[in-house]
């Protein structure tokens, strides 16, 4: 349907529209981390990529939230949704779009969208009851609740009952659609253990949901009846296509979806998979819309066992933690330590040790040490040596010849931890390879050219790495390849991706004495345990 999608592969992804109840938390960073790596990882790979991210600004839960805090609901959203964006800069996200569901241009689209379904006969009247959980926005199963009418999710939370005349959606309709949809596209829940929640879920037999509320105000009106405001979830997810709009763009949704769309990829949180897995297909079929791709379900990050979450009031400040160790760390720490799709803890003598053990020693220390030697045994210059001077069966080129492939695989499946944990097998090898070879008596023996042999695998090898590791930790990457003599900014990404493409940079054997190697200088300083008061 889009020119983009026939000429070139195009990447288009999304993460969730946060709440704005609240300044963002570290859960909301997390996801956007990944987004954000994942579309540093496709340009890198040359593809023309897209990453839409923003806030969710209706609804009671947000309505609430200004009400407690004595101000006019646009006001608070106004200030809250640009802690987002202040968040998303200091945690180096380069998001393309940020839409904002109060965006008057969304309005149309959402507008135009439900004209689609209302024609299509999906929408009617009935009167919905049931029990709400405000914090999710969302109605829940008697069964599902914990006792005490609270909300499994947000268990400091009571459930509020209703019993009011809403709008449907016939949700029911698209069973057997959807059914077929899970079985002819398998990846399209992920990960498996998301997919089988999802067909439990669904096996159930669906149920419509109300799409209305009427005892809400913050909300676009229902275009066909103006008493009700549009369920905060029918307009949310909507956001992602608005945010295709180009800015001069008249809002409709044929202009919306013209570029960019279907998605590639959702990523969210497992406690938002219905809304993406089931209630969003269903909808864009009854629009007549293309389908994404795939939906990814990530785990929660919790602290002390529990959920953080901004209604449990357990968080941990984002932007404290990013201040105090920079955005590498958080990136880093985040990605390489918790299986994306499995729940991590948070904890901050982890945390620390992580870094220090594989940023500032594996990392940090090795390519110090190596450029030392350099300027000690070499004058300073790479030796004059190339990958074909290398045998295959050398322990660094043996390990590093598969792993561009091996780590683009990982990126793919948004397998972090093990693109990271394959990364630093590589530069694990080489801190032992260079207290195996023992260069400095190499040199003292008069071994020269076994010397430069040794320190060149040693510094391609530390090259690879941080390439590889650059949609991860775009700063720390960009300071080695600099120190390298390659005058490239991972965080100029157009640039990097033109002059670093992975074809080449992917791939073992680069490094040449083309490159004028720069001054060493640490690059991640050693993280100190916070102090006991
Ligand atoms: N506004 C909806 C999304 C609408 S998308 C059209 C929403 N917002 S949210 O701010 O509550 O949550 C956004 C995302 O943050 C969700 O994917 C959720 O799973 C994620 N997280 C919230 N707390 C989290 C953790 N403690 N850990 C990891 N992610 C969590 O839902």
């Amino acid at each position: 349907m889009s020119l983009a999608k026939n000429i070139e592969k195009t990447f288009a992804l999304t993460t969730p529209l946060y709440y704005v109840n609240d300044l963002p938390h570290i859960g909301s960073a997390y996801t956007t981390i990944a987004a954000d790596v994942t579309v540093r990882f496709q340009r890198l790979l040359g593809n023309p990529a897209l990453l839409v991210t923003g806030t969710d600004e209706h609804g009671q839960k947000i309505q609430r939230a200004a009400e407690s805090k004595g101000k006019a609901p646009q006001e608070f959203v106004d200030e809250i949704s640009g802690g987002f964006d202040t968040l998303w800069h200091l945690l180096d996200i380069k998001y393309d779009r940020f839409i904002r569901t109060t965006d008057p241009r969304h309005e149309a689209i959402v507008k135009e969208f439900f004209q689609r379904v209302w024609e299509k006969g999906d929408i009617y009247l009935g009167q919905q009851k049931g029990w709400y959980c405000v914090s999710c926005e969302e109605f829940k199963e008697e069964r599902e609740l914990l006792p005490e009418h609270r909300c499994p999710i947000h268990p400091n939370k009571e459930v509020e009952w209703r019993d009011e005349g809403n709008y449907f959606f016939r949700l029911s309709q698209y069973q057997s659609q959807l059914e077929e949809l899970y079985t002819s596209k398998p990846d399209f829940i992920q990960p498996e253990s998301r997919r089988k929640e999802v067909l439990n879920f669904v096996k159930q037999g669906l149920q419509d949901f109300s799409i209305s509320r009427v005892n809400v105000d913050w909300g676009f009106p229902v275009p066909a009846d103006s008493k009700h405001t549009l369920y905060v979830w029918f307009d949310a997810l909507l956001g992602y296509i608005t945010a295709l709009l180009e800015p001069e763009a008249e809002p409709n949704l044929a202009n919306a979806v013209s570029q960019w769309y279907p998605f590639n990829l959702h990523l969210i949180g497992k406690d938002i998979l219905r809304f993406h897995a089931v209630y969003w297909p269903a909808m864009l079929m009854s629009a007549g819309l293309p389908l994404p791709d795939r939906v990814f379900g990530h785990g929660f990050l919790t602290k002390d066992g529990q959920k953080m979450g901004k209604s449990m009031g357990n968080t941990l400040d984002p932007i404290a933690l990013v201040k105090t160790y920079g955005a590498d760390a958080v990136r880093y720490y985040f990605l390489k330590e918790i299986e994306f799709g499995k729940d991590g803890d948070f904890n901050e003598v982890r945390f620390i040790n992580v870094l220090n053990a594989d940023l500032a020693n594996d990392l940090g220390n090795l390519l110090n040490r190596t450029l030392n030697m350099v300027k000690k045994y070499c004058g300073g210059n790479l030796p004059a040596i190339t990958n074909e001077d290398i045998p295959n069966d050398n322990p660094l080129k043996a390990i590093a010849l598969d792993l561009g492939e091996t780590v683009k695989v990982a990126y793919e499946r948004l397998a972090f931890n093990q693109a990271c944990e394959a990364i630093m097998t590589l530069v694990q090898a080489s801190n032992k390879y260079i207290d195996d070879q023992a260069p400095w008596t190499l040199y003292k023996k008069g071994h020269q050219a076994s010397v430069e042999q040794v320190l060149y695998t040693v510094l391609e090898s530390v090259r690879l790495a941080a390439y590889l590791l650059s949609p991860v930790i775009p700063k720390i990457s960009s300071d080695i390849y600099q120190q390298l003599g390659f005058g490239v900014d991972f965080n100029l990404q157009a640039v990097a991706a033109a002059n670093t493409p992975f074809c080449t940079h992917g791939k073992w054997g680069l490094l040449s004495n083309q490159q004028t190697l720069g001054e060493p200088r640490p690059i991640f300083k050693r993280l100190e345990l916070p102090q006991n008061d």
